[in-house]
């Protein structure tokens, strides 16, 4: 396997699926697990089997019919929800346990009423216990972000010689800088001695709007698993969103990555999981949203009709999304209205352009979008004055 292939680790089912409102049935996790497996990423994160048994199901379901991606199941570092994973996990070709505990400060004090030699005692035995089971184990330490770099050394190292074939560095709120997230798993990469045994894997959160920075800068410091969802879904403000960091890959070849991910498949899979899971993708929203390929300002439309890549990095054909539009609002030029017109089957001179443009403007400015019926009224108008 390539050093500088990035796994795409999926948790739409899991960390997207705790999003209040986005609850899925058995049938709707198993129906986005085979788009998943389509779309090429390299795990998918089912569920969280102790936590209700239509999770159990939709884990052990999902385990029977994917081929070529990883499963996984979420536990806690307790040997029941271990236990109930590995059951749920028991007909995947590729299963993997996700088990792992909180290691900073302020979860070790205030949610384990606990101390780090402790701590660390339960991130072993979690492991130890779900090796029982399965060969691929993923261990997190959660609320990574937070926590002391020397300590969570101390740990990753003891949890890879328990046998993590993973090792999950959550931002679990959010908080880290780019350069700070970076650094941590740069300090990992340098003081753990066994790391070479373990893949490392970057899962951000979105509450600073850095959960996509802080995950490129985990893989340029040495990470080889960015944790995503489709649509950026995900607790809170959500995760990083999948398809930023495949498109990011993609476009900066010089950082010598790449993912088994199809572009291709990008949108049809954002639109199918806003569908299933009823939560709609905001309009900006990069790669995805409705107005990604879409040009309003009469400045950018002018330079994108005479070469679109003036103002686009990415042709929507290659995240299957439909082709760039452009929009008239009060904002838009002559070149625009022009093509508008021409799409339309109207053809008219620049004098025909210059006068119909003033008419447009007048409509533009008592509506937010100027829509073909209108022009269809301003050719109409046009045309019988000059006749
Ligand atoms: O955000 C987080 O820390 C998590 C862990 C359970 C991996 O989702
Ligand atoms: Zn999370």
């Amino acid at each position: 396997m390539s050093a500088n292939k990035i796994h795409i680790f999926d948790t739409t089912l899991r960390d997207g699926e705790q999003v209040p409102g986005c609850k899925l049935n058995t049938t709707e996790k198993v129906e986005l697990a085979l788009k998943l497996e389509e779309l090429g990423v390299d795990i998918i994160e089912a569920g969280f089997p102790i936590s209700s048994p239509g999770d159990f199901n939709s884990v052990n379901e999902i385990s029977k019919i994917i081929t070529k991606a990883s499963v996984c199941g979420l536990t806690r570092a307790v040997q029941k929800d271990i236990e109930v994973a590995a059951e749920a996990l028991k007909y995947a070709k590729r299963p993997r346990i996700h088990t792992g505990i909180g290691t900073s400060d302020l979860h070790i004090k205030h949610k384990f009423n606990s101390n780090q030699e402790d701590i660390l005692l339960r991130a072993i035995q979690c492991v130890k216990w779900a090796k029982n089971f399965v060969d691929d184990v993923e261990f997190y330490a959660e609320d990574a972000g937070r926590t002391d770099n020397v300590y969570l050394a101390r740990v990753v190292e003891a949890v890879i010689k328990a046998g993590a074939t993973v090792v999950n560095i959550p931002d679990t709120t959010g908080y880290c800088l780019p350069h700070q997230y970076g650094e941590k798993i740069a300090f990992l990469v340098n003081n753990v001695s066994n790391i070479d045994k373990a893949i490392i894997s970057c899962h951000c959160h979105n509450d600073l709007g850095l959960a996509t920075a802080n995950s490129i800068s985990g893989i340029i410091n040495g990470a080889r698993q960015i944790e995503c969802t489709i649509n950026g879904l995900g607790e809170r403000a959500g995760n990083t969103s999948l398809e930023e960091v495949v498109m990011i890959i993609q476009q900066h070849k010089n950082l010598g990555f790449h993912s088994g991910v199809n572009a291709k498949l990008l949108n049809p899979m954002s639109l199918l999981v806003a569908e299933t899971m009823r939560m709609p993708v905001q309009c900006n929203k990069a790669i995805v949203g409705s107005n990604a390929f879409s040009h309003s300002s009469g400045i950018h439309q002018d330079g994108f009709l005479k070469d679109a890549l003036t103002y686009e990095i990415i042709d929507p054909v290659e995240v299957g999304a439909e082709a760039s539009k452009i929009v008239l609002t009060a904002r838009s030029g002559r070149s625009a209205l022009a093509h508008r017109f021409h799409k339309l089957g109207y053809t008219f001179n620049r004098n025909d352009i210059d006068r119909l443009y003033q008419e447009f403007l007048l409509v533009a400015d008592s509506k937010k979008e100027v829509m073909e019926e209108d022009l269809h009224e301003l050719a109409k108008a046009h045309v019988a004055e000059v006749v």
